[in-house]
Formats: C-alpha cells, structure tokens, sequence
C-alpha cells in the first residue's frame, strides 16, 4: 500500500475542512438568528493571532463573509484583531495592573457589548497545542464583561 498523504497535503486538506466548518456553522447560526431579530443582528470575529491580517485573521473573513451572505441586508459582521493590543488576563482574577501598565480590554467593550451582537467567532492560531496566551487573556476578561 502506497501512501502519498505528505504533511503539505494533509494540512491543505485539514485547512480547507476547518475553513468549511467555520463557513457552515457559522452560515447556519446566523440563518437561525437573524431571522428572530427584526432589527438584524451583528456577528463579530475575534482574531487572536499577535500577527495582524495573518492566516487567523483571513479564516475569520471567511467565515464573516459566509455568515453575511445568509442576509446581507440584516446581517452584519465585523473583524475584530486583537495584535498589537495588551489584554490583561490577570485583571480577571482581580490583580490590580502595575503602575503605567497599559491594558486595552476596556477599549474593545463598546464593540462587545453591542446589544445588536448576537454571536461571536473566535479564531486563535495553535501555539503549542492550545490557544494563543492573547485568546487565553481575552476569553478570561469576556467571561467578567458578561457576567
Ligand atoms: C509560539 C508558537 C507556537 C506554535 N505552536 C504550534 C503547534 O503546537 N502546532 C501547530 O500546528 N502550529 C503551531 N504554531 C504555528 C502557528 O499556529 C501557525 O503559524 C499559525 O498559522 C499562525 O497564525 P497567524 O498566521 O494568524 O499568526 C506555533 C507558532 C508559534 C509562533
């Protein structure tokens, strides 16, 4: 038996199963959605790559520009990229930043906090098997903001 799966083939095909996932999960729930809010809704996509417009960043569009197109005139998206922000996961625990420590979580929850967001999409590159420490940060801080 033969076998010409190599590691390039093997992650075109892993990327392009994961991109139609994202497209039809995202495609159904916003389907789902949208039709039970007369006023639309906004679908937002968190990108937690530090690299901004990277590979993360582009999956996500993908999955946007999906969802959008189930409604385009009463669905809304938005790309969100975390790179270049500081978001302090510690703050979630309540330990206070250090003197002149920046943290931009605060700046993001306007966008959050938008009653018209009915969902969200997180896209984190895998850093050793898990999430990014940025994605990790900005989950722990969500859970407080919507508490
Ligand atoms: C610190 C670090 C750890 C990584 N760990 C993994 C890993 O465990 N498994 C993997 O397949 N790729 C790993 N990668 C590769 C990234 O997941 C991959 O390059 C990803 O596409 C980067 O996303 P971005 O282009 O949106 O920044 C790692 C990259 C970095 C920088």
């Amino acid at each position: 038996m033969t076998n010409d799966l190599t590691r390039r083939g093997f992650l075109g095909v892993a990327g392009a199963a994961t991109a139609a996932g994202v497209v039809t999960g995202a495609a159904t729930a916003a389907e789902e959605e949208a039709s039970s809010q007369p006023g639309g809704i906004k679908i937002l996509g968190i990108c937690c790559s530090p690299r901004k417009g990277m590979s993360t960043a582009a999956s996500l569009q993908v999955g946007l520009d999906a969802a959008k197109e189930v409604a385009p005139e009463r669905i809304e998206v938005e790309l969100v990229e975390l790179a270049g922000m500081k978001i302090n996961g510690d703050l979630a625990a309540g330990v206070p930043l250090e003197p002149g420590e920046r943290d931009d979580f605060p700046s993001l929850v306007p966008k959050l906090s938008d009653p018209k967001v009915a969902g969200m999409i997180i896209g984190t590159p895998v850093y050793f098997s898990n999430m990014t420490s940025l994605c990790k940060a900005f989950l722990d801080r969500l859970v407080l903001c919507h508490s």
